[in-house]
């Protein structure tokens, strides 16, 4: 999936594949991380330059279809 980012705005990337907001984090993560002991984060991102990136995670599908 690619995403445009804006120089200076922080962005934070779903690394658990819960968020409603893909690829963006909605702290979904912490609720899941309370009740299942995992620990996972956002990817925290605040490019200096616009830029367009590539974003993809494993976790992405495989949670919410073992869920
Ligand atoms: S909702 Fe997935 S890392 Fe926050």
């Amino acid at each position: 999936m690619e995403i445009k980012l804006k120089a200076c705005k922080k962005y934070s990337i779903c690394s658990c594949g819960l968020s409603l907001t893909l690829p963006y984090c909605d702290n979904t993560h912490r609720e899941f991380n309370t009740i299942n002991n995992t620990n996972y984060k956002s990817i925290k991102i605040t490019p200096d330059k616009d830029v367009i990136i590539e974003v993809s995670s494993s976790n992405w599908n495989s949670i919410k279809e073992n869920k």
